[in-house]
């Protein structure tokens, strides 16, 4: 039986499926996302038989999931042209449309393809909605040789202009040890930050050598939001996204 919270899931997830239906062209590329979330909407595309020409995907697991739904996975470098629609979740979205994302550890691969879409759309339950950016601990992945020393500088106080937390992020399982990225890198979760400015705070946190991605997208922010509450799913668009 589904949880409170995977039922708000797998109802946006089908909404969002409804969605892509109505207004993706038939032979088109659809960009797929990462999480829980992004798990029902697989799911739902797989019974909606779309006559996609295939999918780009985000992650190594989103790319199992999509091959094993019957749905092709293409390489983004054979493409030449831009994706019209990514679907993908997020951690938190504010009003604005911008997001924490990388709980699940895929934002580098998620900012390449929100980077190609026309049209970001992120699916969430309700809960994930808030007001400043920031009470979910804040990811950036990072190259090993640079992680104790980006840390510092959240201490410090160097982003936001509030010192933060950093945690590095640690596999689960019986070996433990670092937890390593679909891309072989490492994840700081960044806690206590209130993020008022998420284009500087990227920006600012982007120019930190050893910093790969991230897990604010405001540069990239969402288009369109589907956020799914007990009394329906809400459709939010973001004007000049
Ligand atoms: C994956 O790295 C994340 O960006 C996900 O989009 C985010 O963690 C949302 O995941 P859930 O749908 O599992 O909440």
């Amino acid at each position: 039986m589904l949880s409170r919270q995977d039922e708000l899931k797998n109802r946006v997830a089908r909404t969002a499926c409804d969605y892509v239906t109505r207004v993706l062209p038939p032979g088109s590329v659809l960009a797929v996302g990462t999480g829980s979330t992004v798990n029902f909407f697989v799911t739902a595309l797989a019974a909606a038989r779309l006559p996609l020409r295939g999918a780009v995907s985000s992650s190594e697991a989103t790319t199992a999931r999509l091959t094993e739904a019957g749905i092709e996975v293409l390489d983004p470098n054979t493409l030449d042209e831009d994706f019209a629609l990514y679907v993908d979740g997020a951690d938190e979205i504010d009003s604005r449309g911008y997001m924490i994302k990388g709980g699940g550890a895929a934002l580098t691969r998620e900012k390449i393809l929100a980077a190609r879409c026309r049209e970001f759309v992120c699916i969430a339950d309700q809960s994930k909605a808030v007001s400043v950016l920031g009470r979910f601990p804040v990811p950036i992945e990072v190259i090993p040789m640079a992680a104790n020393h980006i840390a510092r500088r959240f201490s410090a106080g160097e982003a936001a202009g509030a010192a933060g937390s950093p945690v590095a992020r640690v596999r689960h399982g019986a070996h433990g040890g670092p937890l390593v990225t679909d891309n072989g890198q490492h994840i700081l979760d960044v806690r206590g930050l209130q993020i008022h400015d998420p284009l500087a705070f990227e920006s600012c946190v982007n120019n930190w050598p050893g910093v790969v991605t991230v897990g604010v997208f405001a540069h990239q922010r969402a288009h369109r939001s589907l956020l799914a509450s007990e009394t329906g799913v809400t459709e939010t668009e973001y004007p000049g996204a």
